[in-house]
């Protein structure tokens, strides 16, 4: 399995932190965002990984991962012009991917305590065409939101629905295939003129080919103000416990 990290956006809902920096730079507890989610996907067993960068400072985001030796990783880079959303920026990915599964994971994603090297090899094995993992929330209203059947089974997603049909949310991982490009090619922008991820998932619920679990271990996103404090607590709990070996402690080259 391949990994891709988005880290591209504008990040305005953290201005001024993010007038002048790239978001995935900013610290969290003791290394920088971008880190965390590298490091999930190293706990997979991943080691090629593509980095999608685009806004500020995307030569500091190169500078700090360069090829990714220091981590055991092997990381690729692409840049994205403009915001135009997470299916956007996945679709980036199509030659580096090839024809193999992969995992992506948005940037400013902070898992903690479950490792997911299992998951990923049984989506790998399924024949599932797509895959996410749900969370429980107090603000659901802030991500895409799963509705569900009276059986528990999701029927559907909305991307930011004033009334939330559930707090059962997608969490920025998602299990991919090369089909998924397919699908990416044929979205239309959202209203809020996006490409959604949520439309792509969307599009397997209906082929009946959606891959769900429930997050079992604590799960924040850092892209506003309150959840960038929160990140720092929960990496903070656990004494940053999952860092990459050897810890890249110097700067490179
Ligand atoms: O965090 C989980 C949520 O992430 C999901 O529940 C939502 O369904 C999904 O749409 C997404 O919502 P956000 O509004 O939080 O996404 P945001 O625009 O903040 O982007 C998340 C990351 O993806 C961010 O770290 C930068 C990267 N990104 C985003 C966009 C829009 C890109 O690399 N390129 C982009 O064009």
């Amino acid at each position: 399995m391949k990994g891709l990290v988005l880290a591209g956006g504008t990040a305005t809902r953290l201005f001024p932190l993010t007038i002048v920096t790239n978001k995935h730079l900013l610290p969290i507890f003791d290394r920088p965002m971008i880190y965390y989610p590298l490091e999930v996907l190293a706990g997979m067993g991943i080691r090629e990984v593509l980095v999608i960068v685009g806004g500020k400072g995307v030569g500091d985001v190169v500078e700090l991962l360069a090829d990714g030796s220091h981590f055991g990783l092997d990381l690729t880079y692409r840049y994205q012009r403009g915001a135009l959303g997470i299916a956007h920026a996945v679709g980036l990915a199509r030659d580096f991917i090839g024809d193999d599964a992969f995992c992506t994971i948005l940037g400013d994603n902070i898992l903690r305590g479950e490792p997911l090297a299992g998951v990923a090899a049984e989506f790998e094995r399924g024949p599932w065409g797509a895959g996410t993992l749900l969370y429980r929330v107090p603000d659901p209203e802030r991500f895409g939101v799963a509705e569900l059947d009276a059986d528990g089974r999701v029927v559907g997603f909305e991307e930011k629905p004033a009334r939330p049909k559930s707090d059962l949310i997608p969490i920025g991982v998602y299990f991919l295939r090369p089909g998924a490009f397919e699908v990416i090619d044929h979205l239309a922008p959202s209203g809020r003129g996006e490409f959604e991820i949520t439309d792509v998932l969307n599009h397997y619920i209906a082929g009946d080919g959606l891959f769900t679990r429930t997050y079992e271990g604590h799960w924040t996103d850092a892209g506003t103000v309150g959840s960038l404090l929160r990140a720092s607590e929960l990496a903070g709990a656990d004494h940053g416990a999952g860092r990459l070996t050897p810890p890249p402690e110097r700067p490179v080259g």
